[in-house]
């Protein structure tokens, strides 16, 4: 049965549409743990166009379940992450002008500077997870760069226009997770799933834990927080 880890990014979007305090992500994680999530993540940018500090160190002292805090691996986050001390950290890559996360981390690109990342992070006794694109490859490296978890990128079988596109998408996330797999790690998965797209993954019982923000938030402006996550928890159950 896999885990179910909700993203609370965009509570924190809606609020900083409007500058003011409210809705507050930290609630809504109280929320998606009474619901029945097994985690919440949310995602401290450069930026903080969503999340601030103020959430991060809130949900560190409220979080009962397991907090995962996504971060570029530069010097600030890397900081920010040793004091606040979340359970895990993702490492994601991050750029000014994207929406949201695009591509997944190119651990082969600086693989030393990586492994020293993963080294101050499991000093402080944080689990370190990458964010990878389904790249057998990517996966290698980030097991040898120390990293305890790979999440792979969902986001291209997501954004499949057609069911063979969506086959052929969903293969690759196939082949990375197996060999993740093969190398001992733990597997996440996320980015773009949805209450109809997560069911193919009934394929992949390797697959953890799922890492779900923006198709939960979504539903749960029309039908509430609690609704929208034991609704997915019901589908995460499944798999
Ligand atoms: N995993 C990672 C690494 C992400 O950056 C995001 C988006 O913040 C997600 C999962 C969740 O994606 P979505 O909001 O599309 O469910």
């Amino acid at each position: 049965m896999a885990r179910l880890a909700v993203n609370v990014d965009h509570v924190a979007t809606v609020r900083e549409a409007r500058g003011i305090d409210v809705p507050d992500p930290v609630l809504a994680a109280g929320l998606a743990e009474l619901a029945g999530a097994d985690g919440i993540i949310c995602h401290l940018r450069e930026d903080r166009r969503h999340i601030n500090d103020r959430d991060l160190r809130l949900l560190r002292e409220t979080v009962k379940t397991k907090l995962n805090m996504e971060m570029a691996a530069v010097d600030e986050m890397v900081e920010i992450a040793l004091t606040v001390k979340p359970d895990v950290v993702t490492l994601v890559p991050e750029k000014r002008e994207e929406l949201t996360t695009e591509g997944g981390l190119n651990v082969k690109a600086q693989p030393d500077y990586y492994k020293g990342v993963v080294e101050r992070l499991k000093g402080g006794g944080i689990l370190v997870s990458f964010f990878v694109d389904p790249d057998p490859e990517q996966v290698l490296i980030a097991q040898q760069c120390g990293g305890d978890i790979v999440e792979i990128h969902t986001g291209h079988y997501s954004e499949a226009r057609s069911e063979s596109e969506a086959i052929e998408r969903f293969e690759r996330v196939t082949r990375a997770v197996e060999s993740a797999s093969d190398l001992d790690l733990r597997i996440s998965a996320g980015h773009g799933l949805n209450y109809k797209n997560i069911k193919r993954f009934g394929a992949l019982p390797q697959i953890e834990e799922y890492s779900i923000g923006h198709s939960i938030v979504a539903k749960a402006v029309l039908v509430g927080f609690e609704r929208a996550v034991m609704e997915m928890i019901e589908l995460v159950d499944y798999l």
